[in-house]
């Protein structure tokens, strides 16, 4: 290998875009810090006609044939920024099959073939590094695959996807629409090219189930985490969940229990507001590490946009074109599947909000039911509405909103049900988690 380590580029958009930038911005630097001359060699877009290459130097080839700048001879390392399943899965297997390290911020594909992927690297003796497939600019995967190697970590509670957490702080902050906040985080270059990803919690579970397979040693896929996103939160839950001391953060925890089984799971929730991760605001992201030894350890840093992500793929291009000058690769996760515990089989405390007859038994019935399926009420505010019930018009209606103990998700989604099933409750508006 020369002293000169050309990289192929799949995919010119946001990160891309930036990496490009911020190569030749750090070239000469990291020629210094490393002696390894890192240069651009190719772009591969799908439609070269549709992207400007200003500041790209002339003599980078650009080509439509992402298959023939894998194959090409005079690139060294091949960065993956398409995203998706496919052609990014073969495109990177065919660059081991020719010995190529691949540097990628692809968590879809992480997520979902992960351990093949693992396998094919290892059998061709290459990286495959996957830093900025997470959390942006924040350095969490390196410290979870080899700094907390010998720590036993339980817990990991993180703020993973900056269009929602944008979104979510717009929403409460400032009372901004839930629609124009997702617009604004499309602008800034946040969100993924189909938002719903975000929205829907999808980005955040591959992020959850990388980072799984990470801290435990073995494998968890998306299929593998339980998955709501923030389209149920309210501006109306933000409000009563300030009043109460929380904030709503959508959430991606990954837990290891004393039967080394793991729970896997995202889902918005009320955090209180003394917690750091509440502290995180905007595109901000932040993951909290439990460990037995280690206690908490939180990471915090930008989490999406083209700049900060660019600087975890530009650090793991640094470190794939040391490691192939000096002929290693990183070790890989193991590719064993992990042992899930279903979210029926877990535990949270609960935020609920119902609305019902303002008449004599009501919250004392609602109150024993809670007790039927083993629920300890932990703080409950009652607020009359000065409405009428829809069903029996000369009802008043009072709203009620509780938060919970730690219960059984399985017994919680029960009592839910039976009070559903009330006479006297009106309707339940909203039913959120609620992180201790
Ligand atoms: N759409 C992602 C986010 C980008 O908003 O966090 C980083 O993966």
């Amino acid at each position: 290998v020369s002293d000169v380590i050309k990289v192929g580029l799949l995919g010119y958009g946001t990160v891309g875009c930036s990496l490009a930038d911020l190569l030749s911005e750090r070239k000469d630097a990291l020629k210094e810090i490393t002696g390894i001359d890192i240069e651009l060699g190719a772009i591969a877009v799908r439609n070269k006609a549709k992207y400007a290459f200003a500041g790209v130097a002339e003599n980078v080839e650009i080509t439509n044939d992402a298959a023939s700048l894998v194959a090409n001879p005079n690139i060294d390392i091949v960065v993956e920024l398409i995203g998706g399943l496919e052609p990014a899965r073969s495109l990177i297997l065919e660059a081991f099959k020719s010995g190529k390290p691949v540097v990628t911020g692809n968590k879809e594909l992480l997520a979902n073939f992960g351990s093949e992927l693992f396998a094919a690297a290892e059998a061709n003796s290459v990286d495959l590094l996957f830093e900025a497939s997470t959390a942006g600019a924040i350095p969490i995967l390196r410290p979870l695959r080899e700094s907390l190697l010998g720590e036993d970590v339980r817990r990991i509670i993180g703020i993973v996807n900056g269009t929602t957490n944008y979104i979510l702080t717009e929403m409460s902050e400032n009372g901004v629409a839930y629609d124009d906040a997702l617009t604004q985080a499309q602008e800034l270059g946040f969100a993924e090219a189909d938002p719903t990803a975000d929205v829907e919690g999808y980005d955040s579970a591959a992020k959850a189930a990388i980072m799984a397979s990470l801290a435990f040693g073995k494998d968890v896929t998306a299929k593998d985490v339980y998955c709501e996103g923030i389209s149920k939160v309210s501006a109306f839950d933000m409000v009563l969940a300030k009043k109460l001391g929380y904030v709503i953060k959508l959430l991606a925890i990954a837990q290891k229990y004393e039967n080394y089984d793991v729970g896997v799971r995202v889902y918005p929730a009320l955090v209180p507001d003394t917690h750091p991760l509440a502290a995180v605001r905007g595109s901000y992201n932040a993951v909290f590490v439990e460990g037995a030894a280690s206690s908490e350890l939180m990471f915090y840093g930008k989490g999406a946009g083209g700049k900060p992500t660019a600087s975890a793929v530009l650090g793991d291009l640094v470190d794939a074109a040391r490691n192939l000058k000096s002929s290693t690769h990183r070790v890989v996760p193991s590719g064993e599947p992990a042992d899930m515990r279903p979210i029926e089989a877990l535990t949270s405390a609960f935020y609920i909000v119902l609305e019902a007859k303002d008449e004599p038994g009501v919250l004392s019935a609602i109150a024993g039911q809670f007790a039927h399926y083993g629920v300890s009420i932990k703080a409950i505010e009652q607020e009359p509405l000065n409405t009428y019930s829809k069903i029996d018009e000369d009802k008043l209606i009072s709203r009620m909103v509780f938060i919970t103990r730690r219960a059984s998700e399985r017994d919680f989604a029960k009592l839910v049900d039976e009070l559903a099933s009330f006479e006297a409750v009106e309707q339940i508006k909203n039913v959120i988690r609620v992180v201790e």
